[in-house]
């Protein structure tokens, strides 16, 4: 009686312990052997009871080591369905990738205006990423940004920034427009620490009616203390794109305690954040919009250099590797 407790009761956890036990009952030396070799001495009157009592201990026995056995093979796991203590099985999770989280981060809050998101191709031609935004043939401004080619046409390209996306809006849409367009953009550029020649835009671009620079700067303003915090301070310096009249480059001020920490730009405390200005008139008539009807303002920023701010990322590089190691850190950060 007391194997046949034992045995109902038994639980092993792993090949081992379950061998352990299939050699104690049905080894050779094993406790069945020992029963069945006793059953000589039983009296008569109890040989009856004895054979089937040690029958039953048999079967009860070698069913859990073919039961058992089964289980451990398919690994599953060998706990009681009602132990509430066992731990759970482990399950991998994925996280968001730190330039993922930004991005949505800043879509989030120009959705919150009224922009909508748009996007355009990463293979784009001539037209939409130099000419119709006011790059001339052969002008140094193309210079800016070395471009990677298809193949040798010099028609087609990686699309060196989002501003391409600019110009399909325009082209397929009526004012007003109020968009912002994130995606991939390349450069044909050395890669180190601070640079990488792929990288993440998000544009902007509003037309209408008496759209004026006042417009654009509080806008920027609004993204820089939703994203930045409530205090940021932002600065206007004058710059060149050719296609915005007047241009600009965006800083945030980050104040002394973020200064100190901030990486890249070590005792100033400014950070240069995107390029921005006034759509220029040629841009807008080379989309067919008029404009002596309608004005708008662009912008455009980085979205690596930020989350690297945002997060305290030493090298771009890391966000590229897809080193487990590094991408395991932002788990539970969205
Ligand atoms: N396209 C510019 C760049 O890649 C940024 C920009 C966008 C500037 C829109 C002005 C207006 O540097």
């Amino acid at each position: 009686a007391e194997h046949l407790r034992v045995v109902a009761d038994f639980q092993p956890s792993n090949a081992d312990e379950l061998e352990a036990f299939r050699l104690k009952y049905l080894g050779k030396k094993g406790v069945l052997n020992d029963l069945f070799a006793a059953f000589k001495s039983v009296p008569n009157e109890e040989k009856k009871e004895y054979g089937r009592v040690v029958n039953q201990l048999k079967n009860a026995a070698e069913q859990a080591v073919l039961r058992f056995k089964s289980e451990l093979e398919q690994s599953k796991p060998l706990h009681s369905e009602n132990d509430l203590t066992k731990t759970g099985d482990h399950v991998f999770t994925g996280s968001q990738h730190p330039v993922t989280t930004v991005r949505n981060e800043i879509v989030d809050i120009f959705k919150r205006i009224g922009f909508s998101v748009s996007e355009g191709p990463e293979i784009e031609d001539d037209w939409h990423n130099f000419s119709a935004l006011n790059f001339p043939e052969e002008h140094p401004a193309r210079d800016m940004q070395d471009t990677f080619f298809v193949h040798t046409d010099p028609d087609w390209a990686l699309r060196t920034h989002t501003s391409s996306v600019q110009v399909r809006e325009m082209e397929g849409n009526e004012p007003p427009i109020r968009i912002i367009a994130p995606g991939r953009v390349f450069r044909n550029e050395a890669i180190s620490a601070r640079s990488h020649c792929i990288f993440h835009q998000i544009e902007g671009l509003y037309i209408d009616k008496n759209v004026s620079f006042a417009d654009l700067k509080q806008t920027l303003l609004y993204f820089a203390r939703e994203f930045f915090g409530a205090e940021t301070k932002i600065r206007l310096r004058p710059s060149y794109f050719p296609f915005t009249e007047p241009s600009a480059e965006m800083d945030i001020w980050w104040g002394l305690e973020t200064e100190t920490d901030y990486r890249m730009t070590k005792g100033t405390g400014w950070l240069e954040v995107m390029g921005c200005g006034m759509v220029d008139p040629a841009v807008l008539e080379a989309s067919n919009i008029d404009p002596k009807v309608y004005s708008g303002y662009a912008f455009g920023l980085g979205i690596e250099r930020i989350t690297l701010q945002r997060f305290g990322i030493p090298d771009i590089r890391m966000l590229f590797e897809n080193d487990m190691r590094f991408l395991n850190q932002f788990k539970g950060v969205i």
